[in-house]
Order: C-alpha cells, then structure tokens, then sequence
C-alpha cells in the first residue's frame, strides 16, 4: 500500500462487481447508506450511453461512432427523495435505461475501448476522495485497482434471472423466464469478454461472495463488517 492510499479524505473506496442480476446494484446502494457513503452505479453510464446511441440512430457496435458520441454525452447523477437519478443531458433517464432493450446495448456499447477510456476517466474522478461505492464490472480492476475492499458478488444463472424477472414485473414489464435467462447468458459471456480483454477479472484480491439463497440484509451485513474492518486496519 502506498502513502497515496492512506489519505482518502472521505473514507474508504468500496468496488462491489459482479455478472449481471447478483445483487450488486441493491447491496451496493444499502452499504453505501450504511456507510454513510456516495453510491455510483458504473453500471447506468454504459446504459446511458447505450439509450443515447439508440436514440441518435448510433449503432452500439460502430465503435468510432459510439466512442464520439460518449466524449459529447453528459452524464450525471443526482438525489431525489433518496433515490439516485441518472441524467443524460440534464434529462431524467433513471426508468428509460432499466428495459431488456437497453440493457443489451449497455452491453454492446461497453466493448469499445474509446467508450471506457471516457467513463473510466469520469468515475476515477467521481471517487477520487474515497468515501464512495462503486458498482460495476471494472470497479476493482480498471477504475479503482487501489481500492481497499473489492467485493465480487456471484448467484446462480437461474437464480438471477428470477431476480431480473421480479425487478422487471415491479417496473410492469412482462418477460419470459427462460428469455431472461438465455440473456444473462449471453450478457455473461459477452461482459466477461470485455473485461478479460483489459485485464485478469476479477481483481485477484476481490472477495467472492456467493449471494445464492441470501437475503440483502445478509448481504450487505456481510460487506459492511468487512468494510469496518478494512476502516480500522
Ligand atoms: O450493471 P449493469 O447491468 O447496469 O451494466 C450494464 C452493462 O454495462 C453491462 O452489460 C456491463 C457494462 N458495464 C461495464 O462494462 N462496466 C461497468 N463498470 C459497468 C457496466
């Protein structure tokens, strides 16, 4: 550990990554509460980009173009009534990126090296003074390989989509079990593809944690008693 480490004005920086549907988003925005800490969910950046890629006629595929599109988009997040909202160009766009549609071309839009180089800048920053937890799959490798607890969430395929299927029921969207579960798939292979080509994934030093047949209480207790812990050491 080096002195730079050590002097994170606000506390700890917190990854918690994972392959789609293990909990990360619900667990990570209860331990940044417990905490005390900001929340930031990588994750809605790439969706971000994706919604905007669509919407402007980009293909999520034509990397040069989605790359020029990402360094002209502005993302932000802000708080209401507790709840974190992503916004795209001062819109609000917290609801539009949770579809099938646009989780696919987060996906898509994620692979391109332009793409990350630009949010891996802008999340580097967001988390600079510590005190934060971040979401997503590169948080322990790529944006925070410093970071002083990495937490690498994991569930069974089927129990993910279960998951997915009841988030997206809330939401009064109908999906298909099986549909779901073909598209973690699909998303796993594709999401591991993309960051094995940056990099080992996960961090060697990340924590597994098998969060199949466990409550979020359980959880997020789990990660917070390892974040003290860390806080003390
Ligand atoms: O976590 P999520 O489902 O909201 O992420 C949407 C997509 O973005 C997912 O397919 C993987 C990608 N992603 C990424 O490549 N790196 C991150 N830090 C976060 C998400």
């Amino acid at each position: 550990m080096n002195n730079e480490q050590l002097v994170r004005k606000n506390g700890i920086v917190i990854a918690i990554d994972g392959p789609a549907g293990a909990g990360k988003s619900t667990t990570a925005r209860l331990v940044a509460k417990q905490m005390g800490y900001l929340y930031l969910d990588t994750g809605a950046m790439y969706r971000a980009v994706g919604l905007a890629a669509l919407q402007q006629g980009v293909d999520p595929d034509d990397a040069d173009g989605v790359t020029a599109l990402c360094s002209a988009l502005n993302i932000a997040f802000e708080t209401r009534d507790g709840q974190l909202q992503t916004l795209l160009n001062d819109k609000n766009i917290s609801d539009a990126i949770r579809s099938s549609k646009i989780s696919q071309a987060a996906s898509r839009v994620a692979v391109h090296p332009g793409v990350r180089d630009v949010l891996v800048a802008l999340q580097r920053t967001m988390g600079r003074d510590g005190g934060i937890v971040l979401e997503g799959r590169d948080t322990g490798t790529a944006i925070f390989p410093d970071a002083e607890l990495k937490i690498f969430l994991v569930a069974d395929p089927a129990e993910r989509a279960r998951r997915r299927l009841r988030d997206l029921e809330k939401r009064g969207e109908s999906a298909k079990f099986e549909s779901l579960l073909e598209e973690i798939r699909i998303r796993d292979i594709r999401d591991r593809q993309t960051q094995l080509r940056r990099g080992a994934w996960p961090a060697s030093d990340a924590i597994c944690v098998d969060t199949t047949g466990l409550s979020i209480a359980e959880q997020v207790d789990r990660i917070v008693a390892l974040a003290h812990r860390q806080n003390r050491a």
